[in-house]
């Protein structure tokens, strides 16, 4: 079949022709049921692949408005879906998808989730409606933007993002390239997972899903930061692949520099400067990362450092020099 258009329109395969009395509606932002079909549980904020009739798309469930007891449909609080549970969800995606609710097409009106890192399908939507504040918030662009902000401190902004288990060192070798560039007179910042804890993520725990929000929450902060023009340092355990790889995809090419703190458990544990790994062996503390609570390596970090074989010194050197190499310090 051959379709001419009268109007030159930049569309492509898989895209939805619809009538012209009844367009599909368009959003980024949407409410729908999802039934969770998966041993690991929803995850909210987590970064899945949303596929809908025509496109596969990158989205997050923002928000579990509540769970539905499927015997008696009654409304449950939960903060997040396990295997067979149903819930009505906020959900957000990276470009807006075309769709009908489902009560009016089942086949535009439905999705399914997959988890990024296995390709299981985890979850099955259905769209219930377009949230309005999809609609009603645009993007403000701005005449002094990233690049004049960049220039007028003379470098190239971006994050460099230390992972870690508790106690490998990733805050102290922050401190030292924080203040190398500082005297170099750099323009930066430090977000700091213990501090930020103490503010802006005051309210989050260490489940797997208060994690997620955590690093959420701290890769918009400096994704911002970076958009202020500063050489951002992130010190935060972020165990999981999962969130390290949506704040890497948040930031330019380039923008992001992961550094793999790799100091062994035994190490950390054996240091225990906050007494932290104690508590947790007798029991005290649930979750911890390392001993109850799981820590994801990375694969491809940039910069990876062992400080029980270097010296927190020689490796702040390391990480600026990488930096002086790789034009960010002008
Ligand atoms: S993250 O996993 O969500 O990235 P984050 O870096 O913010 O963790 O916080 C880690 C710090 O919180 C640790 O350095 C430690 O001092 C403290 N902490 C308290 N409870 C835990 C726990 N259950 N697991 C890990 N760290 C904990």
């Amino acid at each position: 079949m051959t379709i001419t258009l009268a109007d030159e329109i930049d569309i492509s395969r898989g895209d939805i022709i619809c009538a012209g009395k009844a367009p599909a509606e368009q959003t980024d932002q949407f409410a729908a049921h999802v039934i969770w079909m998966h041993d690991e549980e929803m995850i909210p904020g987590r970064q899945y692949f949303i596929k809908t009739a025509n496109r596969i798309i990158s989205g997050a469930i923002s928000e579990l408005k509540h769970k539905v007891n499927v015997n008696t449909l009654e409304h449950m609080s939960g903060k997040t879906l396990e295997l067979n549970e149903v819930g009505f969800c906020n959900l957000s995606t990276s470009a807006p998808i075309a769709f009908d609710p489902y009560a009016h097409n089942r086949e535009t009106g439905s999705f399914i989730i997959i988890d990024k890192r296995t390709n299981n399908t985890v979850g099955v939507g259905m769209i219930d409606f377009s949230l309005r504040r999809a609609q009603n918030v645009h993007w403000q662009d701005l005449d002094v933007n990233k690049d004049a902000r960049a220039k007028a401190k003379h470098q190239r902004p971006c994050v460099l993002w230390f992972t870690g288990l508790s106690g490998a060192g990733k805050s102290t070798v922050a401190n030292l390239v924080e203040k190398r560039l500082c005297d170099l007179g750099r323009h930066t910042y430090t977000l700091d997972g213990d501090n930020v804890r103490h503010g802006l993520n005051k309210d989050l725990g260490f489940t797997d899903a208060d994690r997620v929000e955590n690093i959420r929450r701290v890769s918009e902060t400096a994704k911002l930061m970076v958009d202020a023009g500063l050489i951002v340092l992130v010190s935060f355990i972020s165990p999981f692949q999962s969130e390290r790889r949506m704040a890497r995809e948040m930031l330019e090419d380039g923008e992001f520099i992961e550094v793999f703190v790799s100091t062994p458990l035994a190490v950390c544990e054996k240091r225990d400067v906050k007494g932290l790994y104690a508590k947790a062996r007798r029991g005290e503390i649930r979750n911890f990362t390392g001993i109850d609570s799981d820590y994801e390596a990375p694969e491809r970090a940039e910069i990876t450092l062992d400080t029980s074989k270097t010296s927190a010194a020689d490796a702040a050197t390391a990480i600026v020099e990488h930096l002086k190499k790789h034009g960010y310090l002008g």
